[in-house]
């Protein structure tokens, strides 16, 4: 086992950093407040490679790996972490899932731009009335024979409002089950495609979430993704590389809060020495590193697994389910070492509390995860 990163991922985290630092955090309690999307930062994202970093350099990426993607995603998260799952979304659930499943001509035609961020995508699964239980789809893709006609509402689709294109899951055959679902690559301009209201959200308030309707859209047989039947277990195999992404964020979230708190203990002081000197501040301090280092290492073994094309479902469950939690303790925690102060924008740590609590959410729920555990252990 190596603990160790390489140069390369060495290179890449400091470079997420320094984006960070430079870029994202000027500006980014207003974004929050306002909800506005980070448009500039999305395009910065882009010329840095950092919107297809796993895609092959043939079809416009990165060509990086698994690992170097939790590290870029935990730097950006840390400042800001709707950038983090605008990021995840494009480079997971999108590019892998296209460059993985797609076949030559789609990708020919689709990845490039997604890769380069010219464009980005979204992931439509979920629906009003399926969420946890995806196999459960109402929108429709009716065999026309040489095109589907979709029909269907979709829900809390991130990066919904700014895609061009959306991968749609659809039921074309109901009494098939899950193998009577396909994917379907649908590009935003096309007629019957609406882009509804954006979702007024308690965190990640900078990634625009949307309704997206589509009304008897015409999709074009070669742009199901895989053999017919397929859509379900393409949606699965991404949403597991997904969650590492979403898992990655959730660190992002955690370590971000975590050193806010660690710098913000040495300089307050009370009863006559900075709170860091206070058994009870280290105790929290000493939690947070604890919790963070092994939900790092988490994300980075599922990260190391799927570099390495093993079978990697479990980790990336037990990853998300982990750190999503840490988020959620570690931001609480930092706002109670701030006191007062973390309750108010300006420290950062309330928006980040406030972060956490969709990556115990999205890209499958806590219990979701631990369904996914318990049955790769029970197999
Ligand atoms: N990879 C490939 N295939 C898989 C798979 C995986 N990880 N998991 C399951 N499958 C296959 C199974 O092998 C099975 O195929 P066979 O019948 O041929 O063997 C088929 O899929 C059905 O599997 P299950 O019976 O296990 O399916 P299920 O209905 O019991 O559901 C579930 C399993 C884990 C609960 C699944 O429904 C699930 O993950 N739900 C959560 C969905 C989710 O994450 N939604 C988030 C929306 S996306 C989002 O949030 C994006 C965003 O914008 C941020």
């Amino acid at each position: 086992m190596n603990f160790q990163l390489t140069e390369e991922h060495l290179a890449v985290q400091s470079a997420a950093r320094d984006f960070a630092q430079n870029e994202c955090l000027p500006g980014v309690i207003e974004r929050d407040e306002t909800q506005s999307h980070p448009t500039a930062q999305v395009k910065q994202l882009a010329e840095l490679g950092l919107l297809g970093m796993m895609v092959s350099p043939k079809y416009g990426g990165g060509g990086m790996d698994t690992v170097s993607y939790v590290l870029a995603i935990e730097e950006i998260s840390k400042i800001d972490a709707s950038l983090g799952v605008i990021m995840s979304v494009n480079n997971s659930l999108v590019c892998w899932g296209l460059e993985t499943y797609g076949n030559e001509e789609q990708k020919n035609k689709y990845l490039p731009a997604l890769a380069k961020g010219e464009m980005i995508g979204a992931f439509c699964l979920s629906e009003p009335e399926a969420g946890s239980d995806a196999t459960s789809q109402r929108t429709t893709a009716e065999d026309k024979g040489d095109y589907y006609l979709l029909n269907g509402t979709k829900n809390w689709i991130t990066n919904g409002g700014h895609a061009g294109v959306y991968m749609v899951i659809a039921q074309t055959d109901r009494e098939k089950g899950h193998r009577g679902i396909n994917a379907l690559i649908v590009e935003r301009d096309w007629e019957g495609v609406m882009v509804g209201a954006k979702e007024n959200k308690l965190g990640i308030r900078g990634s625009d979430t949307h309704t997206i309707m589509f009304n008897d859209v015409k999709v074009p047989k070669e742009n199901r993704i895989g053999a017919d039947g397929f859509g379900f277990k393409f949606a699965m195999s991404t949403l597991d590389g997904g969650r590492i992404g979403i898992a990655s964020q959730a660190l992002g979230i955690a370590s971000g809060a975590y050193e806010l708190a660690l710098a913000y203990s040495k300089e307050r002081k009370a009863f006559g020495k900075p709170i860091c000197k206070h058994q009870a501040i280290q105790f929290k301090l000493a939690d947070m590193a604890t919790d963070i280092e092994a939900a790092r290492l988490l994300c980075l073994k599922a990260a190391n697994l799927k570099d390495k094309h093993v079978s990697y479902s479990k980790a990336a469950a037990m990853a998300k389910v982990f750190a999503s939690e840490v988020a959620m303790r570690t931001t609480v925690e930092a706002v109670q070492v701030h006191g007062g102060y973390g309750f108010v924008k300006e420290y950062h740590v309330e928006r980040l509390m406030r972060d956490a609590k969709i990556t115990q959410i999205y890209e499958g729920t806590s219990e979701i995860q631990r369904m996914v555990i318990a049955r790769s252990i029970l197999r």
